[in-house]
């Protein structure tokens, strides 16, 4: 089955038997479930454990990353956390590529502070090195995306996940940039694909969500664990909100690839741009490692502007770029990364990734395309 058919057939491939035939995820926005009253093959006690409607997304998405099991969350950075739980203990050593996400550095100086973590920052190309640092310190757990944001780096995926087992590490990978409609990091090698659905995969912006995905039922069943005895499951309602996105994905994430090729085409011979990274092009520098790992490109580019007043200037001007955190919904956003989604860095980590104030992050919606290039013309002039 082919992941289109499977996502277009979501409750019955979720594994819901309604007994009036709903075509669509029903919500069973209930606490609890009468033990007495139950006829079906799964018995339901309490939704916090287990829900049916939360059920039939994990195994979607189990299903769609081509894992074992999936544990659906709140948030994003519940799942990043969830996994954090299910892998770490005090005083253990994790792995991170140092372009990650403000909220899971954010997160990790939690797991620093409270538990003794100890949390090391490293560049993921450089693989020879990394390869050295996982020899002499003995980590519990490596953590990259890829493509990263908002740098929009391309990690080896295969050789990274060669390179922890060998050293007896955990390998988690967080998909959010890409999706499972482009990538899945556990057919590369990682042990967990890890991911906020709040931006393509419900591609609505309607609500915050996660997932975290297992290759192996043993881990699976320990994250299933934790996300109940620490209440991190999503709600029914929430997951019923998230479905009604999941359908579309594939044919969505190839528009926004479409329209972002065309974007960036543009803006890269723009005279006030100073550097364009988008793997889509062929400028990328792992471009073609990213077309070994990805079968689609998503709709995020990283722009380098001439200063900072360009990207100031570009932001509070374009019409259909509203100025918010996230990505991956039908409207175009645009944002300077060390404001918004990255301001939890320090300003010396922020420096080493790359990022300044005046880079600026768009994320390329379903808009006509024509609106975008003229928006974005009227804005640099
Ligand atoms: C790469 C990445 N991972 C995780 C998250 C966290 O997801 P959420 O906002 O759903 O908690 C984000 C949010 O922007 C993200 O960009």
């Amino acid at each position: 089955m082919h992941l289109e058919t499977l996502l277009a057939h979501l409750a019955e491939e979720g594994g819901v038997h309604d007994p009036y035939g709903a075509s669509h995820l029903p919500i069973y926005q209930t606490a609890t479930f009468d033990l007495k009253k139950q006829s079906g093959s799964k018995i339901y006690d309490y939704t916090r454990s287990d829900n049916p409607t939360r059920d039939a997304l994990e195994m979607v998405f189990a299903k769609a990353e081509n894992g074992a099991s999936c544990s659906c969350t709140h948030t994003g950075i519940g799942a990043i956390a969830l996994l954090f739980e299910t892998v770490l203990k005090a005083n253990s050593k994790i792995l991170v590529e140092k372009d990650c996400y403000g909220g899971t550095y954010r997160l990790l100086q939690v797991y620093k502070d409270k538990y003794n973590v100890e949390v090391f920052f490293a560049d993921f190309n450089d693989l020879d090195s990394i390869d050295v640092l996982m020899q002499t310190n003995k980590f519990d757990l490596v953590l990259c995306e890829s493509p990263t944001n908002p740098g929009m780096k391309i990690i080896d995926l295969r050789q990274l996940a060669k390179i922890a087992k060998s050293n007896g590490a955990k390998f988690a990978v967080d998909n959010s940039l890409a999706t499972f409609a482009s990538q899945k990091p556990l057919e590369l090698g990682a042990d967990f694909s890890v991911f906020s659905a709040t931006k393509y995969i419900s591609g609505h912006g309607s609500t915050v969500a996660g997932a975290l995905v297992s290759k192996s039922m043993e881990d699976g069943e320990k994250v299933a664990y934790y996300a109940n005895a620490e209440g991190r499951s999503q709600n029914p309602f929430d997951v019923f909100l998230i479905s009604l996105g999941v359908p579309t994905l594939p044919l969505r994430l190839k528009h926004h690839e479409q329209s972002a090729t065309q974007v960036a085409k543009y803006l890269e011979n723009h005279s006030k741009v100073k550097k364009l990274i988008y793997p889509g092009l062929e400028s990328h520098s792992a471009h073609t490692l990213a077309k070994s790992q990805m079968k689609i490109f998503p709709g995020v580019i990283t722009v380098h502007l001439q200063d900072v007043e360009t990207a100031e200037k570009l932001v509070a001007s374009t019409r259909w770029f509203g100025e918010k955190a996230s990505f991956g919904t039908a409207d175009s956003r645009i944002e300077i990364p060390a404001k918004i989604s990255h301001a939890s860095f320090s300003e010396e980590d922020l420096k080493a990734i790359g990022i300044l104030p005046s880079t600026v992050r768009l994320s390329i919606g379903l808009e006509h395309i024509d609106d975008l290039l003229e928006d974005l013309e009227k804005g640099l002039k």
